[in-house]
């Protein structure tokens, strides 16, 4: 093993996340490791001496657009050398775990390719840069490419990664399972995270409780599969999510608590009752569906038809009657005829979503999806998206406009784009502008609804005091 790097020097880190949430949390989470060894976080990669692309492999195009961040950062990497000094180019996330030895291959300029699983080694790893790039500057040539970790170690980087430092502005995302062991067939995440794991339940209540202690007034539990969570407890027994949800309930100061990603198919009784009985627990959820059809459902091995999604979303409302839903949907999958893209078409109209997200099938090397025959043409794909793009734009503005004129507490998270306006959410995680003073960042005040748009809304202050916190 290899010495650490020394810390005390003060160098910067830039760090780029792409994909879902988790990326954004752990992107966190790599800050807090580089911390202790001199990194402050940089603006931008021009004036970083390390660089980490945290990557997501989901789509083609998610995956192809880091091959093409790291050709930029190779030339500034050159011109670096050139100057007597280096950047190090760092990729971590879900193409680093997918494609480890390909992106050395293809970009012999990263000096360390990290997977999801393997953050709490990256001291080592830079440790491990550093020298190699001592012995290059020797003039010495080197066997192989850059450092490469792409285990899945047997201890969890949960156990060896810091307390997270900070909180953006009163609203925090925190991890609380990790993985997939469902292999639907068009996905790569049991691959890139591997296979399920939930956090002990006190290892979550702390952090939870120093996220909230930091300014913390929202939660945000997240999971591929967060409400497949089954996390033990120091007494030996094993919590659902809806036990966690109640017990984080009980934080003094904590004003809402959201989860996501969720699966049908663990939505269980005792979660679908947690959201009529906790105040806290937000009147949103985003639960995927994917498609419909119950013919491509069971193609996609969702483990369950339309008819149980339907139902789920009945007892929900019944239990939460102002409940938000989002999802996710997945167009021209292998074999999706007409019918069965109309079957989709229905159950939004029938469902009626508040917002989701839509995407073209993209065909995924070692999924099963991408081996299926019939593959839907690439025009049939886009042509299906616009339609369902335009129904749920069209149900996303009703819903929003449905709120125009009521009052609603909006967590404020970041400035708005103009001056003198401030972002926040609404319950039901819809982006609400007003008029206000700085003041307002992380926190929580009652705001008159007063115009709807696509995708936000305007109102105006009712009154400048906070709500809570
Ligand atoms: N665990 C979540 C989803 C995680 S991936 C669930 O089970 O629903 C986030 C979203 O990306 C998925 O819901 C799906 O809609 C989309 N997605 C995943 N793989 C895809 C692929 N190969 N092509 C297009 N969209 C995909
Ligand atoms: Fe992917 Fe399916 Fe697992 Fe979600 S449940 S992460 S879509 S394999
Ligand atoms: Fe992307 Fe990995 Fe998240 S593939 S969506 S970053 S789990």
């Amino acid at each position: 093993m290899t010495s650490l790097p020394t810390a005390g020097k003060r160098k910067r880190v830039f760090i780029r996340t792409y994909g879902c949430q988790m990326n954004v949390y752990d992107s966190d989470r790599m800050a807090d490791v580089l911390r202790p060894l001199g990194y402050a976080l940089s603006e931008s990669p021009e004036q970083a001496d390390l660089v980490v692309l945290n990557t997501c492999h989901i789509r083609e195009k998610a995956s192809e657009k880091v091959y093409s961040e790291l050709g930029r950062l190779r030339d500034v990497k050159l011109e670096r050398r050139r100057e007597g000094s280096d950047l190090t180019i760092a990729v971590a996330g879900c193409v680093a775990q997918a494609e480890g030895e390909e992106i050395a291959r293809r970009q012999p300029a990263v000096d360390i390719v990290v997977g999801p699983q393997a953050y709490h080694h990256l001291p080592q790893l830079l440790a491990e840069a550093e020298r190699r790039a001592a012995v290059r500057r020797a003039g010495k040539r080197l066997p192989g490419a850059g450092v490469l970790d792409t285990e899945f170690p047997a201890e969890s980087k949960f156990d060896h990664l810091p307390a997270p430092a900070g909180v953006r502005a009163g609203s925090a995302f925190l991890s609380i399972q990790e993985g997939c062991d469902k292999f639907c067939t068009f996905c790569v995440v049991p691959y890139t995270r591997g296979a399920e794991y939930s956090r002990p339940v006190e290892a979550i209540l702390r952090e939870a409780r120093a996220l909230v202690a930091a300014g913390a007034i929202e939660l945000t539990l997240l999971g591929q599969n967060v409400n497949a969570y089954h996390g033990e407890a120091t007494d030996g027994s094993t919590w659902s999510l809806a036990r966690l949800l109640r017990a984080l309930a009980e934080i003094e100061g904590l004003a809402r608590l959201r989860y996501t990603t969720s699966h049908p198919r663990d939505m269980s009784d005792d979660l679908i009752a947690a959201h009529g009985e906790i105040p806290q627990l937000m009147p949103y959820l985003h639960l995927p569906v994917q498609s419909g059809s119950d013919r491509i459902l069971e193609a996609m091995n969702r483990g369950h038809g339309r008819d149980l999604f339907r139902r789920l979303v009945d007892r929900l409302r019944a239990m939460r009657p102002d409940l938000a839903l989002s999802s996710d949907f997945i167009v021209g999958f292998p074999g999706e005829s007409d019918g069965d893209f109309d079957d989709t078409m229905r159950l939004v109209d029938e469902v009626g979503f508040a917002s989701a997200f839509s995407f073209k099938y993209s065909r995924r090397p070692g999924t099963p999806g991408a081996t299926l025959a019939d593959q839907i043409p690439e025009a049939l794909k886009t042509a299906r998206l616009a339609a369902l793009q335009a129904l749920l734009a069209d149900q996303q503005r009703a819903f929003n406009s449905m709120k125009v004129g009521a009052t609603v507490p909006v967590l404020f998270a970041e400035p708005g784009r103009k001056p003198g306006q401030m972002l926040g959410k609404s319950p039901w995680l819809q982006s609400v502008h007003v008029e206000g003073p700085t003041s307002l960042l992380g926190r929580i005040a009652e705001v008159e609804l007063t115009g709807a748009y696509a995708v936000s809304l305007s109102g105006r202050l009712v009154s400048p005091l906070e709500v809570a916190a």
